[in-house]
């Protein structure tokens, strides 16, 4: 590489005081959640104490035998989160990671690296089911977006469908009506403006296909396309189905909830279902301050559910977003739901088994044992990250057999949360991104069970409890508190889990829980990322060790680190959101919220050898965007572009990007494909 073909390395002290997100897009995605304290106020450290004296773990029942098997390799069978296609096309991202990075900017435009292509996927607004009418931005409604392609994508999975043929499942999560609707009041928006909002959440399936260039085109295809909306059945499954907390006036049973909201990153499982995280629920329920028994409050406040009207105003439209009128219908969000893309008529599932809290999203490996294990966080400030080992075996094949089985494995297994220790002296974890004078911030950590099916592990709580309210049942038995766990994903290459932390400025302000190894700076505005390995590679297990891959941020800023590579190389990171791997393992990390001042962009960085450290930036979105969704394929690469143009000062009256069809169009949240250029 000639020295003018380096990345841009940017000067320091650039970063927006603020961090990277526009006040808008705090409003609408997480409703403010960063201008409120962080929810998690307990003290859990001398709980750890208490509960290793209350839980025998020998007794345990562990999802499996501990399987010892020497020496490294392979840990995994099964697939993955994203799919991996033999690179029939010649184009490749998993060989050597070739492309010339590209350099942070500020336009809006989608960037590639020289020699790549690119095209539109799929718009906010495309019709997905047949016969569903073209977009016609002034004049929408809630009949036509139940049709077209919602807004907000987020996570993005692809289903091998046939050669060159997939289903497509994008998460919709969220709704910016500012930007969806001219003259805009959020005073008093119509029951229209509500009922499309309705409809432009959930998940969109659709058929895509490879083309001739090498993009993805969608099929209108009448059998497996489908929306899934706030108004959609889903069946309520595992420990806590039918659960008092879960039951409400329209759903006396507690096993059939309309809809699903906010759904952020997500997984695709080896048998061929979508994984998906119920994240900043609390934002849609107003009126939390109507409940004053001490408990109810406690458990609303723990979860950020907060008095007063909420921003969207759906109170107004159905009773069941005021929790004066239905207190437990905030209990019917906040969990992993499953989509059966290849059986349209199936009814989604929200998975108890896997806890409520603010699921970012689930991603999964087969352990050497077939038992399926999935990886979860908690994007909060201070909160946690989470396992799940499922009681049965996975069963390999396509079979119907084999597929009805498999998609009974969440319904019941054993929840853990993690506590991380650091193997450093305490002083010299000192705030700064030093790193300590064993070279790493690194140590081990113990998964601790809080429940097995009906079986609570946590004094104090009942199993339903423990699953309804996880977050307050995880405080008691001291995990370690996080920057805002987000993507959290097992390798299949390298059977390692990485975990990206966003960001969390309030470590170490006032009051709150200063730096620890495994959460290292204090004032955390760019992010790291951690690598988690289980002890004798069994993911069932309940012992790992780990290691901070990442300190993201300017390179040329001392309080960074890239695996010990040359920082000089490698470009600049700010906020990890979204992980991925290529097929040959190397890491994709997607960015939200860019604190050094330019767009958000998807990275690529080796995990093994020489190279490891090496990040290189592969894409940047369109200014006020956000990267998500990333799939890495041998042929393509896939990008959900959300909110583009979402800045301060925007609106639909005053767009402030016209991505991704220019002139004075109204921004569009897309999804992308990326391909090399055929030669
Ligand atoms: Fe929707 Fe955790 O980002
Ligand atoms: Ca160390
Ligand atoms: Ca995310």
């Amino acid at each position: 590489m000639s020295p003018a073909d380096k990345p841009r390395l940017l000067p320091l002290f650039t970063s927006n005081p603020k961090g990277g997100r526009s006040s808008i897009t705090c409003l609408y995605r997480c409703g403010n959640a960063c201008a409120h304290d962080a929810p998690n106020t307990s003290d859990n450290t001398y709980f750890a104490d208490v509960v290793a004296d209350v839980v025998d773990r020998r007794k345990m029942l562990k999802a499996g035998a501990v399987i010892a098997v020497a020496g490294a390799g392979l840990a995994t069978v099964g697939a993955g989160t994203s799919v991996a296609t033999p690179g029939r096309h010649g184009g490749g991202h998993g060989g050597g990671l070739d492309f010339e990075p590209v350099a942070p900017n500020d336009l809006d435009a989608l960037v590639v690296p020289k020699g790549y292509e690119q095209d539109v996927v799929i718009r906010w607004g495309d019709p997905v089911l047949p016969g569903a009418p073209r977009f016609d931005f002034a004049n929408q409604t809630a009949a036509a977006q139940a049709r077209q392609f919602g807004y907000n994508n987020d996570f993005c999975g692809l289903v091998p469908l046939g050669r060159d043929r997939y289903l497509m499942v994008s998460n919709h999560e969220y709704t910016t009506e500012s930007a969806m609707f001219f003259g805009y009041d959020p005073a008093n928006p119509t029951r229209e403006q509500v009922e499309i909002a309705w409809a432009a959440h959930g998940l969109s399936v659709v058929v895509v296909e490879e083309n001739r260039r090498g993009g993805l085109e969608v099929k209108l295809d009448r059998h497996y396309n489908r929306r899934v909306t706030m108004t959609t059945p889903f069946a309520v499954r595992g420990p806590a189905a039918g659960s008092k907390y879960l039951r409400t006036s329209a759903d006396p049973t507690g096993r059939r909830v309309l809809g699903t909201q906010n759904n952020c990153a997500g997984g695709v499982t080896p048998w061929g279902t979508i994984l998906s995280g119920e994240e900043n629920f609390n934002q849609y329920f107003a009126n939390a301050d109507a409940v004053t028994d001490p408990v109810a409050k406690a458990r609303n406040s723990r979860y950020g559910l907060s008095g007063g009207a909420s921003q969207r105003k759906w109170e107004r439209f159905d009773k069941r977003f005021d929790l004066a009128r239905e207190p437990n219908e905030a209990n019917r969000f906040g969990w992993v739901v499953e989509i059966d893309p290849l059986d349209p008529h199936s009814a989604p599932v929200k998975h108890t088994a896997l806890g409520r809290f603010k699921h970012e999203g689930a991603n999964v490996i087969v352990a050497r044992n077939g038992h399926v294990v999935a990886y979860m966080g908690d994007d909060e400030r201070f909160d946690y990250m989470y396992k799940f080992v499922t009681d049965g075996r996975y069963k390999p094949g396509n079979s119907r057999y084999a597929r009805e089985h498999n998609k009974k494995l969440l319904d019941s297994g054993t929840l853990y949360v993690a506590k991380f220790t650091g193997d450093s002296p305490a002083a010299e974890i000192d705030g700064s991104g030093t790193v300590p004078a064993d070279g790493e911030f690194d140590g081990s950590g113990e998964w601790i069970p809080l429940a097995h099916n009906d079986r609570s592990f946590v004094p104090g709580f009942t199993a339903e409890e423990v699953y309804v309210f996880t977050r307050l049942a995880a405080d008691v038995v001291g995990p370690t508190k996080m920057d805002r766990p987000e993507d959290v994903e097992p390798s299949l290459r390298n059977g390692r889990i990485y975990a990206a932390l966003t960001n969390n400025t309030d470590r170490g302000k006032a009051g709150r829980e200063g730096p620890t190894e495994p959460n290292p700076r204090v004032a955390n505005k760019h992010g790291h990322v951690l690598e988690l390995a289980e002890r004798g590679g069994d993911h069932t297990g309940t012992r790992f060790s780990w290691k901070v891959l990442l300190l993201c941020g300017d390179p040329n800023s001392p309080d960074t680190y890239f695996a010990g590579y040359d920082k000089t190389q490698v470009s600049p990171i700010s906020c990890p959101d979204n992980v991925a791997f290529d097929s040959k393992g190397n890491l994709w990390i997607s960015t939200d919220g860019n604190a050094l001042s330019h767009n958000d962009g998807l990275f690529a960085v080796p995990v093994e050898g020489r190279e490891r450290g090496h990040v290189k930036q592969f894409l940047t979105v369109p200014d006020g965007a956000e990267t998500c969704g990333p799939v890495v394929t041998d042929d393509f690469v896939l990008v959900s572009v959300q909110h583009p143009g979402e800045l301060d000062g925007a609106s639909a009256d005053n767009p402030l990007s016209h991505w991704p069809d220019g002139g004075d169009s109204q921004p569009r949240p897309s999804v992308v494909a990326v391909w090399k250029k055929r030669r």
